[in-house]
Protein backbone atom coordinates (compact mmCIF):
# COMPACT_ATOMS: atom_id res chain seq x y z
CA UNK A 1 0.00 0.00 0.00
CA UNK A 2 3.01 2.03 0.86
CA UNK A 3 4.62 1.50 -2.14
CA UNK A 4 1.66 2.51 -4.43
CA UNK A 5 1.16 5.68 -2.40
CA UNK A 6 4.85 6.62 -2.92
CA UNK A 7 4.03 6.51 -6.59
CA UNK A 8 0.94 8.41 -6.14
CA UNK A 9 3.01 11.47 -4.29
CA UNK A 10 6.13 10.92 -7.31
CA UNK A 11 3.23 11.74 -9.78
CA UNK A 12 1.76 14.62 -7.77
CA UNK A 13 5.25 16.30 -7.61
CA UNK A 14 6.24 15.42 -10.82
CA UNK A 15 2.77 16.97 -12.16
CA UNK A 16 4.11 20.21 -10.23
CA UNK A 17 7.02 20.42 -11.90
CA UNK A 18 10.00 17.98 -9.62
CA UNK A 19 11.68 15.31 -10.94
CA UNK A 20 13.42 12.36 -9.52
CA UNK A 21 16.85 12.25 -8.61
CA UNK A 22 18.76 8.84 -7.36
CA UNK A 23 20.31 9.47 -4.13
CA UNK A 24 18.92 11.63 -1.35
CA UNK A 25 22.70 13.74 -1.19
CA UNK A 26 21.67 15.14 -4.27
CA UNK A 27 17.94 15.92 -3.71
CA UNK A 28 16.11 18.93 -2.76
CA UNK A 29 13.26 17.61 -1.18
CA UNK A 30 13.71 14.29 0.92
CA UNK A 31 10.38 12.86 1.61
CA UNK A 32 9.85 9.39 3.72
CA UNK A 33 6.89 7.54 3.41
CA UNK A 34 5.89 5.72 6.37
CA UNK A 35 4.32 3.01 8.38
CA UNK A 36 2.88 2.81 12.10
CA UNK A 37 1.87 -0.79 12.45
CA UNK A 38 4.54 -1.81 14.80
CA UNK A 39 6.82 -0.16 16.99
CA UNK A 40 10.14 -1.16 14.98
CA UNK A 41 9.31 0.28 11.80
CA UNK A 42 8.34 3.66 13.38
CA UNK A 43 11.74 3.51 15.21
CA UNK A 44 13.38 2.94 11.93
CA UNK A 45 11.90 5.81 10.46
CA UNK A 46 13.13 8.00 13.39
CA UNK A 47 16.59 6.39 12.61
CA UNK A 48 16.45 7.60 9.28
CA UNK A 49 15.54 10.93 9.24
CA UNK A 50 18.33 11.24 11.48
CA UNK A 51 20.63 9.81 9.42
CA UNK A 52 19.59 11.62 5.94
CA UNK A 53 19.50 15.49 8.76
CA UNK A 54 22.92 15.11 8.12
CA UNK A 55 22.83 15.87 4.01
CA UNK A 56 20.70 18.92 4.98
CA UNK A 57 23.42 21.00 7.45
CA UNK A 58 25.04 24.05 5.31
CA UNK A 59 22.06 23.25 2.66
CA UNK A 60 18.19 24.64 1.96
CA UNK A 61 17.24 20.95 1.60
CA UNK A 62 13.01 20.16 2.96
CA UNK A 63 12.50 17.29 4.28
CA UNK A 64 8.85 15.82 4.49
CA UNK A 65 7.51 12.91 6.10
CA UNK A 66 4.52 11.54 5.26
CA UNK A 67 1.93 8.59 5.92
CA UNK A 68 0.92 6.82 9.02
CA UNK A 69 4.25 7.73 11.59
CA UNK A 70 2.84 11.47 11.15
CA UNK A 71 -0.64 10.58 11.42
CA UNK A 72 0.11 8.77 14.37
CA UNK A 73 2.70 11.07 16.24
CA UNK A 74 1.31 14.25 14.72
CA UNK A 75 3.10 17.28 16.20
CA UNK A 76 5.33 14.96 19.04
CA UNK A 77 7.11 13.87 15.68
CA UNK A 78 7.81 17.23 14.71
CA UNK A 79 9.16 18.15 18.34
CA UNK A 80 11.46 14.70 18.84
CA UNK A 81 13.66 15.63 15.24
CA UNK A 82 14.12 18.94 14.08
CA UNK A 83 15.13 18.93 10.98
CA UNK A 84 11.75 17.50 9.98
CA UNK A 85 10.32 20.63 7.48
CA UNK A 86 7.09 19.58 7.29
CA UNK A 87 4.49 16.41 8.24
CA UNK A 88 1.50 14.61 6.30
CA UNK A 89 -0.67 12.35 7.05
CA UNK A 90 -2.10 9.80 4.51
CA UNK A 91 -5.32 11.33 3.19
CA UNK A 92 -3.17 14.76 2.30
CA UNK A 93 -1.23 14.17 -0.52
CA UNK A 94 -2.72 16.29 -2.28
CA UNK A 95 -1.57 19.59 -0.50
CA UNK A 96 2.10 18.71 -1.61
CA UNK A 97 2.66 21.39 -3.70
CA UNK A 98 1.13 24.11 -1.70
CA UNK A 99 3.02 22.91 1.39
CA UNK A 100 6.45 22.87 -0.66
CA UNK A 101 6.00 26.52 -1.64
CA UNK A 102 5.71 27.14 2.02
CA UNK A 103 7.54 24.64 3.99
CA UNK A 104 10.56 26.62 4.20
CA UNK A 105 8.51 29.36 5.98
CA UNK A 106 7.15 27.75 8.63
CA UNK A 107 7.38 23.66 9.84
CA UNK A 108 4.21 22.52 8.39
CA UNK A 109 1.71 19.46 9.59
CA UNK A 110 -1.01 18.43 7.77
CA UNK A 111 -2.89 15.35 9.27
CA UNK A 112 -6.42 15.67 9.08
CA UNK A 113 -8.34 12.70 7.86
CA UNK A 114 -10.44 12.66 5.09
CA UNK A 115 -13.49 10.29 4.54
CA UNK A 116 -13.60 11.38 1.14
CA UNK A 117 -10.16 11.45 0.19
CA UNK A 118 -9.47 8.67 -2.91
CA UNK A 119 -6.99 10.42 -5.26
CA UNK A 120 -9.20 10.13 -8.24
CA UNK A 121 -7.44 12.41 -11.10
CA UNK A 122 -4.30 12.37 -9.82
CA UNK A 123 -1.24 10.60 -11.83
CA UNK A 124 1.08 8.04 -10.44
CA UNK A 125 4.63 7.31 -11.78
CA UNK A 126 5.74 3.66 -11.37
CA UNK A 127 9.37 4.63 -11.48
CA UNK A 128 10.65 0.73 -11.86
CA UNK A 129 8.61 -0.59 -15.38
CA UNK A 130 7.35 -3.59 -13.85
CA UNK A 131 4.82 -5.70 -14.99
CA UNK A 132 2.93 -6.04 -12.12
CA UNK A 133 1.27 -2.67 -10.87
CA UNK A 134 -0.40 -2.30 -7.49
CA UNK A 135 -3.99 -0.61 -7.78
CA UNK A 136 -5.49 1.02 -4.80
CA UNK A 137 -8.75 -0.28 -4.59
CA UNK A 138 -10.32 1.25 -1.15
CA UNK A 139 -8.81 2.94 1.53
CA UNK A 140 -9.06 3.15 5.26
CA UNK A 141 -10.64 0.46 7.78
CA UNK A 142 -13.23 -0.15 9.40
CA UNK A 143 -12.44 -3.35 11.39
CA UNK A 144 -11.09 -2.38 14.90
CA UNK A 145 -8.83 -5.08 15.47
CA UNK A 146 -7.44 -4.29 18.76
CA UNK A 147 -4.01 -4.51 18.43
CA UNK A 148 -4.08 -2.29 14.97
CA UNK A 149 -2.82 1.07 14.17
CA UNK A 150 -4.63 1.46 10.92
CA UNK A 151 -8.04 2.89 11.88
CA UNK A 152 -6.59 5.24 13.70
CA UNK A 153 -4.05 6.43 10.65
CA UNK A 154 -6.09 5.86 7.64
CA UNK A 155 -9.23 6.45 8.88
CA UNK A 156 -12.89 5.09 7.65
CA UNK A 157 -12.99 2.54 4.74
CA UNK A 158 -13.82 3.53 1.52
CA UNK A 159 -14.49 2.07 -1.76
CA UNK A 160 -13.21 4.07 -5.36
CA UNK A 161 -15.90 3.84 -8.15
CA UNK A 162 -15.33 0.44 -9.81
CA UNK A 163 -15.34 2.43 -13.26
CA UNK A 164 -12.21 4.39 -12.22
CA UNK A 165 -10.52 1.14 -11.19
CA UNK A 166 -11.32 -0.01 -14.05
CA UNK A 167 -10.01 2.74 -16.18
CA UNK A 168 -6.75 2.39 -13.89
CA UNK A 169 -6.03 -0.92 -14.80
CA UNK A 170 -7.02 -0.19 -18.66
CA UNK A 171 -3.98 2.60 -18.26
CA UNK A 172 -1.74 0.13 -16.95
CA UNK A 173 -2.37 -2.07 -19.55
CA UNK A 174 -1.14 0.84 -22.13
CA UNK A 175 1.82 0.19 -19.96
CA UNK A 176 2.48 -3.15 -20.86
CA UNK A 177 1.13 -4.20 -17.14
CA UNK A 178 0.51 -7.77 -17.31
CA UNK A 179 -0.56 -7.96 -13.60
CA UNK A 180 -2.72 -6.35 -11.18
CA UNK A 181 -2.31 -6.77 -7.31
CA UNK A 182 -6.19 -4.88 -6.07
CA UNK A 183 -5.10 -3.15 -2.52
CA UNK A 184 -7.07 -2.53 0.43
CA UNK A 185 -6.96 -3.43 4.18
CA UNK A 186 -10.26 -5.57 3.81
CA UNK A 187 -10.48 -6.06 -0.25
CA UNK A 188 -13.46 -8.19 -0.10
CA UNK A 189 -15.29 -5.21 1.70
CA UNK A 190 -15.10 -3.45 -1.49
CA UNK A 191 -18.52 -1.69 -2.02
CA UNK A 192 -19.12 1.22 -4.42
CA UNK A 193 -22.63 1.79 -3.83
CA UNK A 194 -23.21 -1.28 -7.01
CA UNK A 195 -20.48 -3.43 -7.49
CA UNK A 196 -19.23 -6.05 -4.50
CA UNK A 197 -15.67 -7.20 -4.56
CA UNK A 198 -16.53 -10.91 -6.19
CA UNK A 199 -18.11 -8.68 -9.27
CA UNK A 200 -15.40 -6.20 -9.27
CA UNK A 201 -12.95 -9.41 -10.18
CA UNK A 202 -15.37 -9.97 -13.29
CA UNK A 203 -15.23 -6.50 -14.63
CA UNK A 204 -11.16 -6.05 -14.11
CA UNK A 205 -11.11 -9.42 -15.63
CA UNK A 206 -13.19 -8.27 -18.79
CA UNK A 207 -10.04 -5.49 -19.05
CA UNK A 208 -8.11 -8.51 -20.65
CA UNK A 209 -5.24 -8.18 -17.77
CA UNK A 210 -3.91 -11.91 -17.92
CA UNK A 211 -3.37 -11.46 -13.76
CA UNK A 212 -5.06 -10.40 -10.58
CA UNK A 213 -4.26 -10.85 -7.53
CA UNK A 214 -5.54 -8.93 -4.33
CA UNK A 215 -4.60 -8.51 -0.98
CA UNK A 216 -5.96 -8.72 1.94
CA UNK A 217 -8.78 -10.22 2.13
CA UNK A 218 -10.51 -10.76 5.80
CA UNK A 219 -12.02 -14.23 6.60
CA UNK A 220 -15.41 -12.56 8.12
CA UNK A 221 -16.22 -11.10 5.01
CA UNK A 222 -14.99 -14.12 2.53
CA UNK A 223 -18.76 -14.86 0.55
CA UNK A 224 -19.52 -17.92 -2.09
CA UNK A 225 -19.42 -15.41 -4.72
CA UNK A 226 -15.91 -14.20 -3.91
CA UNK A 227 -14.72 -17.76 -3.99
CA UNK A 228 -16.71 -18.74 -7.19
CA UNK A 229 -14.81 -15.70 -9.13
CA UNK A 230 -11.21 -16.70 -7.52
CA UNK A 231 -12.00 -20.14 -9.07
CA UNK A 232 -13.77 -19.32 -12.51
CA UNK A 233 -12.34 -16.28 -13.74
CA UNK A 234 -9.36 -17.21 -15.63
CA UNK A 235 -6.82 -14.02 -14.90
CA UNK A 236 -7.69 -14.19 -11.07
CA UNK A 237 -3.91 -16.28 -9.41
CA UNK A 238 -4.57 -19.70 -7.25
CA UNK A 239 -3.57 -17.44 -4.32
CA UNK A 240 -5.12 -16.39 -1.38
CA UNK A 241 -3.67 -13.96 1.36
CA UNK A 242 -6.36 -14.76 4.16
CA UNK A 243 -4.89 -13.23 7.56
CA UNK A 244 -6.05 -15.15 10.25
CA UNK A 245 -3.41 -13.93 13.56
CA UNK A 246 -3.98 -16.10 15.53
CA UNK A 247 -4.83 -19.55 16.34
CA UNK A 248 -6.58 -19.93 19.75
CA UNK A 249 -10.35 -18.88 19.67
CA UNK A 250 -10.12 -17.03 22.86
CA UNK A 251 -7.36 -14.65 21.62
CA UNK A 252 -9.04 -14.21 18.53
CA UNK A 253 -11.97 -12.68 20.10
CA UNK A 254 -9.46 -10.30 22.50
CA UNK A 255 -8.02 -9.15 19.26
CA UNK A 256 -12.07 -8.91 17.69
CA UNK A 257 -11.25 -10.39 14.37
CA UNK A 258 -14.63 -11.52 14.80
CA UNK A 259 -14.07 -15.16 13.75
CA UNK A 260 -13.29 -18.28 15.20
CA UNK A 261 -10.88 -20.18 14.71
CA UNK A 262 -13.43 -23.18 13.59
CA UNK A 263 -14.59 -20.34 11.51
CA UNK A 264 -11.25 -19.74 9.79
CA UNK A 265 -10.76 -23.32 9.01
CA UNK A 266 -13.99 -24.07 7.49
CA UNK A 267 -13.11 -21.02 4.71
CA UNK A 268 -9.58 -22.66 3.84
CA UNK A 269 -11.54 -26.21 3.41
CA UNK A 270 -13.83 -24.29 1.19
CA UNK A 271 -10.64 -22.51 -0.32
CA UNK A 272 -9.22 -25.61 -0.96
CA UNK A 273 -11.75 -27.88 -2.00
CA UNK A 274 -12.96 -25.47 -4.61
CA UNK A 275 -9.21 -24.39 -5.93
CA UNK A 276 -7.27 -27.80 -5.47
CA UNK A 277 -3.93 -25.92 -6.83
CA UNK A 278 -4.59 -22.95 -4.29
CA UNK A 279 -1.26 -21.47 -2.46
CA UNK A 280 -2.75 -20.11 1.24
CA UNK A 281 -0.76 -17.78 2.97
CA UNK A 282 -1.15 -15.65 6.33
CA UNK A 283 -0.48 -13.29 8.70
CA UNK A 284 0.19 -14.15 12.78
CA UNK A 285 0.93 -12.54 15.59
CA UNK A 286 2.77 -14.11 18.22
CA UNK A 287 2.87 -12.77 22.10
CA UNK A 288 -0.78 -11.00 22.11
CA UNK A 289 -1.47 -10.10 25.79
CA UNK A 290 -2.58 -13.22 27.82
CA UNK A 291 -1.60 -15.78 24.97
CA UNK A 292 -0.60 -18.46 27.00
CA UNK A 293 1.65 -21.44 26.09
CA UNK A 294 -1.07 -23.54 25.12
CA UNK A 295 -2.66 -20.89 23.13
CA UNK A 296 0.08 -20.11 21.19
CA UNK A 297 0.71 -24.01 20.20
CA UNK A 298 -2.46 -23.41 19.19
CA UNK A 299 -1.23 -21.40 16.51
CA UNK A 300 1.02 -23.94 15.22
CA UNK A 301 -1.46 -26.55 15.17
CA UNK A 302 -3.64 -24.79 12.65
CA UNK A 303 -0.76 -23.90 11.00
CA UNK A 304 0.09 -27.16 10.39
CA UNK A 305 -3.42 -27.95 9.65
CA UNK A 306 -4.15 -25.34 6.81
CA UNK A 307 -0.47 -26.33 5.43
CA UNK A 308 -0.04 -22.54 4.63
CA UNK A 309 2.39 -22.07 1.65
CA UNK A 310 4.29 -19.08 3.34
CA UNK A 311 3.21 -16.47 6.11
CA UNK A 312 4.46 -13.36 7.53
CA UNK A 313 4.90 -13.47 11.21
CA UNK A 314 5.01 -10.66 14.19
CA UNK A 315 5.53 -10.16 17.53
CA UNK A 316 2.62 -8.38 19.39
CA UNK A 317 4.10 -4.74 19.26
CA UNK A 318 1.62 -2.49 21.50
CA UNK A 319 0.32 0.58 19.39
CA UNK A 320 -0.78 3.79 21.50
CA UNK A 321 -4.37 4.54 20.65
CA UNK A 322 -5.40 0.89 20.37
CA UNK A 323 -8.01 -0.56 22.50
CA UNK A 324 -5.28 -3.64 23.07
CA UNK A 325 -2.85 -1.29 24.21
CA UNK A 326 -5.56 0.41 26.82
CA UNK A 327 -7.04 -2.18 28.04
CA UNK A 328 -4.43 -5.23 28.11
CA UNK A 329 -1.38 -5.74 29.96
CA UNK A 330 1.49 -6.51 27.70
CA UNK A 331 2.27 -9.99 29.86
CA UNK A 332 4.17 -12.00 27.12
CA UNK A 333 8.01 -10.48 27.03
CA UNK A 334 10.30 -10.18 24.93
CA UNK A 335 12.68 -13.16 24.97
CA UNK A 336 9.36 -15.10 25.32
CA UNK A 337 7.85 -13.65 21.43
CA UNK A 338 11.41 -14.45 20.13
CA UNK A 339 10.65 -17.73 21.08
CA UNK A 340 7.64 -18.08 19.81
CA UNK A 341 8.38 -16.18 16.45
CA UNK A 342 11.50 -18.81 16.22
CA UNK A 343 9.13 -21.85 16.56
CA UNK A 344 6.50 -20.33 13.73
CA UNK A 345 9.54 -19.54 11.41
CA UNK A 346 10.84 -22.86 12.05
CA UNK A 347 7.28 -24.48 11.36
CA UNK A 348 7.06 -22.05 8.51
CA UNK A 349 9.71 -23.52 6.60
CA UNK A 350 9.55 -26.78 6.86
CA UNK A 351 5.34 -26.10 5.20
CA UNK A 352 6.79 -23.95 2.80
CA UNK A 353 9.75 -26.77 1.62
CA UNK A 354 6.74 -29.14 1.36
CA UNK A 355 5.13 -27.40 -0.59
CA UNK A 356 7.62 -25.76 -3.07
CA UNK A 357 8.30 -29.78 -3.08
CA UNK A 358 5.55 -30.82 -4.32
CA UNK A 359 6.35 -28.31 -7.74
CA UNK A 360 9.39 -30.31 -8.76
CA UNK A 361 9.48 -31.59 -12.18
CA UNK A 362 6.13 -29.58 -13.02
CA UNK A 363 5.60 -26.94 -15.71
CA UNK A 364 4.46 -23.27 -14.21
CA UNK A 365 4.08 -20.77 -16.03
CA UNK A 366 5.64 -17.81 -15.15
CA UNK A 367 5.63 -13.73 -15.30
CA UNK A 368 9.01 -12.68 -14.98
CA UNK A 369 9.06 -9.08 -13.16
CA UNK A 370 12.32 -8.40 -12.51
CA UNK A 371 16.65 -9.40 -12.67
CA UNK A 372 17.90 -11.75 -10.16
CA UNK A 373 21.15 -10.48 -8.52
CA UNK A 374 23.34 -12.89 -9.88
CA UNK A 375 24.88 -12.15 -13.15
CA UNK A 376 22.93 -10.07 -16.15
CA UNK A 377 21.15 -13.79 -17.60
CA UNK A 378 19.46 -14.11 -14.13
CA UNK A 379 15.50 -13.46 -14.21
CA UNK A 380 13.11 -13.54 -11.66
CA UNK A 381 9.41 -14.77 -11.68
CA UNK A 382 5.93 -15.54 -9.96
CA UNK A 383 3.93 -18.69 -10.98
CA UNK A 384 -0.27 -17.92 -10.49
CA UNK A 385 0.38 -18.78 -7.35
CA UNK A 386 2.65 -16.46 -6.27
CA UNK A 387 5.98 -18.61 -5.72
CA UNK A 388 9.42 -17.05 -6.69
CA UNK A 389 11.06 -18.75 -9.86
CA UNK A 390 14.61 -17.68 -11.09
CA UNK A 391 15.68 -18.74 -14.12
CA UNK A 392 18.41 -18.04 -16.54
CA UNK A 393 18.14 -16.41 -19.64
CA UNK A 394 20.32 -14.31 -22.57
CA UNK A 395 16.98 -13.00 -23.51
CA UNK A 396 15.43 -9.64 -21.81
CA UNK A 397 12.37 -11.72 -19.88
CA UNK A 398 11.35 -8.71 -18.66
CA UNK A 399 7.27 -8.39 -19.24
CA UNK A 400 7.34 -12.02 -20.74
CA UNK A 401 4.68 -14.62 -19.36
CA UNK A 402 6.68 -18.15 -19.94
CA UNK A 403 6.41 -21.67 -19.30
CA UNK A 404 9.03 -23.31 -17.23
CA UNK A 405 10.27 -26.54 -15.91
CA UNK A 406 10.72 -26.80 -12.32
CA UNK A 407 14.23 -28.25 -11.61
CA UNK A 408 14.71 -27.41 -7.78
CA UNK A 409 12.96 -25.60 -5.18
CA UNK A 410 13.91 -23.91 -1.77
CA UNK A 411 12.36 -21.88 0.86
CA UNK A 412 12.62 -18.40 -0.62
CA UNK A 413 12.78 -19.62 -4.20
CA UNK A 414 12.49 -22.01 -7.13
CA UNK A 415 14.72 -22.63 -9.75
CA UNK A 416 13.20 -23.71 -13.61
CA UNK A 417 14.32 -23.80 -17.00
CA UNK A 418 12.54 -22.54 -19.77
CA UNK A 419 10.36 -24.36 -21.72
CA UNK A 420 10.66 -23.75 -26.01
N1 LIG B 1 1.77 -5.91 16.48
C1 LIG B 1 2.25 -6.89 15.68
N2 LIG B 1 1.78 -7.10 14.44
C2 LIG B 1 0.80 -6.31 13.98
N3 LIG B 1 0.14 -6.28 12.82
C3 LIG B 1 -0.75 -5.29 12.86
N4 LIG B 1 -0.69 -4.64 14.03
C4 LIG B 1 0.27 -5.26 14.76
C5 LIG B 1 0.78 -5.09 16.07
N5 LIG B 1 0.31 -4.14 16.88
C6 LIG B 1 0.37 -7.25 11.75
C7 LIG B 1 -0.89 -8.08 11.46
C8 LIG B 1 -1.35 -7.51 10.14
C9 LIG B 1 -0.04 -7.12 9.50
C10 LIG B 1 -0.15 -6.16 8.37
O1 LIG B 1 0.69 -6.57 10.56
O2 LIG B 1 -0.51 -9.43 11.31
O3 LIG B 1 -2.10 -8.44 9.38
Amino acid sequence: MNVRDSELVSGILMQAGCHLVDSAESADIILLNTCAVRQNAEQRVIGRINHLSAFKNNSSKTIGVLGCVPQHMGQDLLDSVPSIDFILGPDSYRCLPEILDSALDRRYAMCKLDKTELYEGLPHHRAEKSPSAFVTIMRGCNRMCTFCVVPHTRGRERSRKSEDVIDEVRRLIDDDVKEVILLGQTVNAYQDGTTRFDRLLWQVAETGIPRIRFTSPHPSFFREEELEAIAECDAVCEWVHLPVQAGNSDVLARMRRGYTIEEYIDITHRIRDRIPRVALTTDIIVGFPGESEEQFEDTLSLMAECRFDSSYYFKYSPRPGTYADRAYDDDVDDEEKQRRLERVIELQSELTVSSNQKFEGRTAEILVTGRGDRGPDQWLGRTRENKIVIVESKEDLLGAMVDVKITGTGTWSMRGELKR
